[in-house]
Parts: C-alpha cells; structure tokens; sequence
C-alpha cells in the first residue's frame, strides 16, 4: 500500500464493524483509536484478545498496535485531546422491538459523548461519520446533536456505508468492490478521498455524492437486491424438485449471464445473519415512512420465512410423513459456515419446529455449540460429527462446513438407523453419496435413484 498523510482517526465502538475498520484504516497507516465504553472489553483489546471470531483480525491488530498507530480507549476525551480528523460511529443499531424500526439509541448517544468532549477542545475540524448501518435522515439527526455543542465551523457530517462480510472482512476493507461517501459538505468529501487514497491509488472505485441519503440508502438496497437473489434461486430450487430440474445447473446457467452473475446463486436452508433480516425490514420501514413502499423486499422476507417451514416439511415428508420419535442428526448450527454467529440462523427456526413435532434432535456445529446453548437450550449438543448421527434417522445438513465436505459417509452411514443424508446447502454430489452407499436427498436437485444406485455399485 502506498504512503498516506496519517490523518487521525476515531472509531467508536469496538465491535465487529468498528474493529475491522480501526484495524485496516491503522494498517493504511492512519492514527486509530479505537474507544468502547465496555471496560473489560477494551481490557481485553489491550491484551490482544479479540472479542469476535475473524480471520486475520487478531493479527492486525497487534502488529498496528506495535507500531504505535493503533490504540483503544474507554473514553472518547482521551482521542479528543489530541484531535480527531475523522470520527467514525460504529455502535450497534438493533431493530427496535416495534416493528422493524432500528434502534438509534447508541448512535445518538455515542454522538453526544463525542460533541461534548470536541466541544471542550479549543478549535480543530472533525468530519464524523456513521459507518453502522443506518436509516435514511440518521446523518441530519447527528448533524442536529452536533451543533447543539459546536460551532458549524468545528464539524461535518458523512455517511460511509461498510460492506463488510462476516469471515472475509478484512479482505472486504482492503479490497472492496467500492468505497460509498456521502456528505453535503465538500471539506468532508476532501477528507474522505484523503483517508481512503491508498485504497483508490490501488485501483478501489469511490462512490462519492453530496446526497447523505444516496450514501445511507444503497447499504440497504445492496443488501435486500443479494437477500432477494438468494430468495429466488431457493424458490427455483424447489420448483426444480417438482419438474425434475436441477438448481445448480440451472444457478450456473443463471449466472453466467453478466447482467446476472454468478455470487449469491447457492440454494440453502434461508438466508439470515445479522444483517439481512435486520436490514429488510428497516428498508420497508424506511418505505413506509415515506409513503413509497417497497413491495418486493417485503415479499423476500414472507417467502425466506416460507421456505425454512417448507424445509421442515421437505424433512418430514422423507421420513415417512411424521417426526415423532425420530431422531435427527443436524450438522452445522451457524448461519454460514466458518463462524460461530447464530444470528437469525435458519437453525433456529427449522430445530425448535423439528423438536416440536417430536423429533429428536442431536446437532454438531464444530464452532457454533457455546451460541447454540444459548439460543437453543431444548436442543442436545453432540461432541462430534459421530455422536450427532449416530442411531439417527437422517442427518440434515444446514450449514456447509468445510469439514463436513470430506466426511467418510461408508464410514459413518452404517452407524445410522437409516443411511439417509437429507442436504440442505448441497455440499455432496449424489452419485458420489450413492457410491458411499447412503440414500441422499439434496435441495433442488433430483434425488439419486435406485436403478442408478444399482449401476453405481
Ligand atoms: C452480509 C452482506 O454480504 C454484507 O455485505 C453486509 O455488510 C452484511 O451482511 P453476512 O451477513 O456476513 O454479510 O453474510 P453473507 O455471506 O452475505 O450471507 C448471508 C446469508 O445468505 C447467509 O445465511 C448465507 O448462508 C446465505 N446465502 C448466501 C445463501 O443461502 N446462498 C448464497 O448464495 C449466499
């Protein structure tokens, strides 16, 4: 990465987003302090312990901590001291408990900490932007806490949308597919192109605009546009089942086409994390606000919703049209593979139904077990990919862990009741589970007959 002005920078809130940002903006060779009002938690960062799971994370921050230009802090004051360039907000923004809403509460009082502790400075300019994801007007309403306590002169307002994913954030910082900033104040603009130069001289693409709205808005059209293609292959997926199609030729036939592509075309148990779900529903809240409704993204969240009820029935239906006592292997917890966030995980739907119509569940997740115990304190936690389908009826597989790509179903198949794998994410091909020996039955794709288990073997 080329040489940059270090300009410097705070970030508030050290959680997933505002970690990831304070590490990659130190190691562009900015002056980051990181500050969170959770004692213990900065403790730990000090310690180098990381209070999230992300590759890459733990390593980035003690080498920018070693060369001075990343620093945490319980209190804003302490960065206040010695100036602030850029001020990025990156609190949580839950959904409110009614109806969608997203909870600005931390973002608005994190903003009066900040006013209060520049306001005591004697002078500098700070362009504080929010960087969690936030609705639309959100910008104006910072702009309004800030000037309660600062001249106009001292501060402007930006918004800086993260696209960050769970697993390949560091990656998705360093390397993003574009950089969103919004701000109506040029100075801010400035700054901005300043602060992300290194990224641009490699050949990042900037989007920048004097509309705040544009900035905040395209984080929720980014993401209810890949929910939706997620939704779409899943609804293809099952009327693929019931014409005798097959979902992952027809996604690469899909997404060869430009205009389409093919990311975000894999057929799955329902999408969920902690963005999406959240994310639509503040986007149609945001829609009815304003009296321009977007219908679609409504309908994405009926049908997502529609599809795990309709995955239990895919497993109900294979084991002979009734869960009561079966026993179920469930293999992977998580919402995605590769991290232990349980988070709107279509687990929690497609378990607790399964347990409920007399199922009984043993699930291994090889990261996910300390979330699952609290989400799902009903369900029986196995130790290992054999204790879950061990005697079972079926296992499921609902999240694609690698590790579970290469297990030894000729190995494990005969300690099942019934050798039938029911796959969710779509992680084997069905002559080769056939080869093994198991009855396979995967999402969107014909299920191996007998006639051609009998030529395989
Ligand atoms: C998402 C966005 O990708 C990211 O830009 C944003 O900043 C935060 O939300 P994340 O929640 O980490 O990131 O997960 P992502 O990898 O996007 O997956 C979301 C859900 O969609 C998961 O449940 C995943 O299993 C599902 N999914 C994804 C599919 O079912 N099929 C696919 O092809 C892709």
């Amino acid at each position: 990465m080329s040489a940059v002005e270090p300009m410097r920078v705070g970030v508030i809130g050290a959680g997933y987003v505002g970690l990831v940002t304070a590490a990659c903006l130190a190691e562009l060779g900015h002056d980051v302090t990181c500050i969170d009002t959770d004692a213990a938690k900065v403790a730990r960062l000090k310690a180098g312990e990381m209070p999230i799971y992300e590759p890459g994370l733990e390593a980035l921050v003690a080498a920018n901590g070693a060369r001075g230009r990343l620093r945490f802090a319980t209190d804003i004051a302490e960065a206040a001291e010695a100036g602030i360039d850029v001020l990025f907000i990156a609190v949580g923004t839950p959904t409110d408990s009614s109806g969608g809403g997203v909870n600005l509460a931390y973002v608005h009082a994190a903003v009066e900490q900040a006013a209060c502790a520049l306001a005591r400075q004697s002078g500098g300019f700070t362009v504080v932007v929010t960087k969690s994801t936030v609705p639309v007007g959100t910008s104006r309403k910072v702009a309004e806490i800030l000037g309660r306590h600062l001249s106009h002169e001292r501060f402007a307002v930006a918004s800086n949308p993260e696209f960050l994913r769970e697993g390949s954030a560091i990656a998705d910082f360093m390397q993003p597919d574009r950089i969103v900033v919004g701000s109506q104040s040029a100075r801010a603009r400035a700054i901005l192109d300043e602060l992300y130069s290194p990224l641009v001289r490699a050949g990042r693409p900037m989007v920048v605009t004097s509309a705040v709205e544009t900035a905040e808005l395209v984080k929720y059209a980014a993401n209810a546009f890949l929910a939706t293609k997620i939704t779409f292959i899943n609804e293809l997926a099952r009327l693929c089942e019931a014409t005798g199609a097959d979902i992952t030729e027809l996604a690469r036939g899909l997404g060869l086409d430009d205009r389409i592509g093919a990311k975000f075309l894999a057929a799955g148990p329902g999408f969920g994390g902690s963005c999406f779900p959240k994310d639509l529903l503040a986007l149609i809240k945001t829609g009815t606000d304003y009296g321009s409704p977007v219908e679609i993204v409504e309908t994405v969240i009926r049908a997502n919703d529609r599809h795990k009820q309709l995955m239990v029935r895919k497993i109900r239906t294979a084991l002979g049209g009734t869960l009561q006592n079966r026993r179920i292997g469930v293999l992977g917890l998580s919402f995605k593979a590769e991290t232990d966030d349980m988070r709107n995980a279509p687990a929690l739907t497609i378990v607790p139904q399964l347990i409920a119509e007399g199922a009984d569940v043993n699930a291994y997740d090889p990261a996910a077990s300390a979330t699952a115990r609290e989400h799902l304190p009903q369900l029986s936690l196995a130790a290992s990919v054999e204790a879950a389908v061990t005697g079972a009826d079926a296992v499921v597989i609902l999240t694609e862990w690698s590790v579970f790509r290469s297990i030894d179903w000729r190995r494990l198949g005969p300690m099942m009741r019934r050798p039938l794998v029911i796959d969710l994410r779509n992680i084997y091909e069905p002559d080769a589970m056939v080869r093994q020996g198991m009855d396979y039955l995967p999402l969107g794709r014909q299920e191996a007959e007998p006639p051609f288990r009998a030529a395989a073997e």
